[in-house]
């Protein structure tokens, strides 16, 4: 490789790790907030602050309607009794999608 495609190599490079790091951070941050929304919004109510319900609640961590967003997030708006609906409570609706990443960061790998 001759010294200026070896330069243009390491800027591409360069750009393709900055953007993994701040991919990584995006995560870790909304990861943090939908820990604390499923905290401070009364998710461990019923699910528990393991994620892990009981034989009342369903399980977070091994319900596979978590996996998937667009069922997840019907489900918290909606509700489905005895849940009770979340559309009228605006931290958890604006924060959906930080709820669904901290409950899937949770899953074993
Ligand atoms: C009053 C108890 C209660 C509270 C509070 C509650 N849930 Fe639930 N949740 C349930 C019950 C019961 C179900 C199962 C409903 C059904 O399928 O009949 C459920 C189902 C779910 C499901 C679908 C999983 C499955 O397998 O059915 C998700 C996801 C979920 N809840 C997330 C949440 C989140 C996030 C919060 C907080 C914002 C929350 N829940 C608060 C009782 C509760």
């Amino acid at each position: 490789m001759n010294k200026k495609f070896s330069v243009i190599g390491a800027i591409v490079a360069g750009a393709f790790l900055a953007g993994a790091a701040q991919s990584a951070l995006a995560d870790e941050t909304s990861i943090a907030a939908g820990e604390l929304l499923y905290k401070r919004e009364g998710c461990t109510t019923c699910h528990g602050s393991n994620l892990q319900g009981s034989a009342a609640f369903p399980n977070l961590l091994t319900s596979p309607k978590t996996a998937d967003k667009a069922l997840f997030s019907a489900i918290v708006l909606e509700g489905k009794s005895p849940m009770p609906s979340y559309k009228a409570n605006a931290k958890v609706s604006a924060g959906l999608d930080s709820l669904y990443d901290y409950i899937n960061s949770k899953k074993p790998k």
